[in-house]
């Protein structure tokens, strides 16, 4: 009876032992085929943009990254040789600058809407508000919620540019016509195409 009991006590034993050990197998296997998955899914996610705005005859040079997240963009720019005080900051239709930022032609707005803020209900998808300049910098970072730098996406900014203006962006709340469609931000002092990046 005891040697009985042994016998089927090792079985028991030795089943469970291949049980925990397949356990452990699937795991291994679960783990190794699940883990690359995730990180390119995450990897998939990390889409980035620069503008890079060179130097020209307003003395006006610098950047601004741009980083994809699930829902937003974050906006990072520093950007040199600005006055003091705001300018406005838009993401413009057009990637082209033959004839320097004039040809990059009117706001990003696929919409149809007035201009605005960047946080005002009627905005152009382009409408960045300003940027805030002091001692000849002017930098930081904000996020947009419209924007995108997915090729897909309606919204998507790659191969548009960005305009920096003499003046202040009204935001769309001035009391002229132009404040619907400029801001009435003055001219372009400096321009750059967005473009891809790692
Ligand atoms: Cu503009
Ligand atoms: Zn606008």
């Amino acid at each position: 009876m005891l040697v009985n009991q042994q016998i089927i006590s090792t079985k028991f034993n030795n089943i469970l032992i291949n049980w925990n050990i397949n356990k452990n197998i699937n795991f291994f296997i679960f783990i190794n085929y699940m883990l690359p998955k995730l990180t390119k899914k995450k990897k998939k996610l990390q889409k980035k943009a620069i503008c890079v705005i060179h130097q020209n005859n307003n003395n006006v040079f610098g950047n601004i990254k741009f980083i994809q997240f699930n829902n937003k963009v974050k906006i990072m720019y520093e950007i040199n040789g600005l006055s003091d005080g705001k300018h406005g900051f838009h993401i413009h239709n057009y990637g082209d600058l033959t004839d320097g930022c004039k040809s990059a032609c009117a706001h990003f707005n696929p919409e149809n809407k007035n201009h605005g803020g960047r946080n005002t209900e009627e905005r152009h998808i382009g409408d960045l508000g300003n940027i805030t300049s002091k001692n000849n910098l002017s930098k930081g970072v904000f996020y947009d919620k419209y924007i995108s730098l997915d090729y897909k996406h309606k919204y998507c900014i790659i191969g548009r540019s960005i305009i920096i203006h003499e003046d202040e962006d009204d935001l769309g709340k001035g009391c002229n016509e132009e404040s619907k469609k400029t801001g009435n931000a003055g001219s372009r002092l400096a321009c750059g195409v967005i473009g891809i990046t790692k």
